[in-house]
């Protein structure tokens, strides 16, 4: 946990954990989840708001992480890739990635699949325009986005 001169208590809901952390003025939502909560599933490539590795859901909406101060989040719910899986039951968006092969180093893929996460719940049978509108701010290098676009819509199919 980060202390220091200048430092303020942040309280978050955390993949639906209360949370209450301390963190510098400037810290970033991101480094802080990854470096205070130790949650590294979320991604950190440019760290400056151009490749969505970094997305993660803050009261349900798809947000770039290195981009939000973590004071900006107080009492917020906050959702990671972590927090998708339930019961050690992967989330349907988590196995229709898998059984799309919609990845290849895998290094977008958390961000990826958390903005279709948030596009399921807003529009339950997405189609592929859908899913394409809803993963346009993430990047992938590998270029897997014809089987990322195949793993949203068949998400939408899956029941949790
Ligand atoms: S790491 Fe945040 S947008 Fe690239
Ligand atoms: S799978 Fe490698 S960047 Fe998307």
């Amino acid at each position: 946990m980060l202390r220091g001169p200048g430092a303020t208590e942040v309280a978050l809901v955390v993949n639906g954990e209360a949370v209450t952390v301390q963190v510098a003025p400037r810290r970033t939502l991101l480094d802080t989840l990854r470096e205070t909560l130790a949650l590294t599933g979320t991604k950190k490539v440019c760290d400056e708001g151009t490749c969505g590795a970094c997305t993660v859901l803050v009261d349900g909406r798809p947000i770039y992480s290195c981009m939000t101060l973590a004071i900006t989040c107080e009492g917020k719910r906050v959702e990671t890739i972590e927090g998708l899986t339930k019961d050690g039951e992967l989330h349907p968006v988590q196995r229709a990635f898998i059984d799309a092969d919609a990845f290849q180093c895998g290094f977008c893929t958390p961000g990826q699949i958390m903005s279709v996460v948030a596009l399921l719940r807003e529009t339950p049978a997405p189609t592929e325009d859908d899913v394409r509108r809803a993963v346009a701010g993430n990047l992938c290098r590998c270029g897997a986005y014809p089987n990322i676009v195949s793993a949203g819509v068949n998400a939408g199919k899956r029941k949790r």
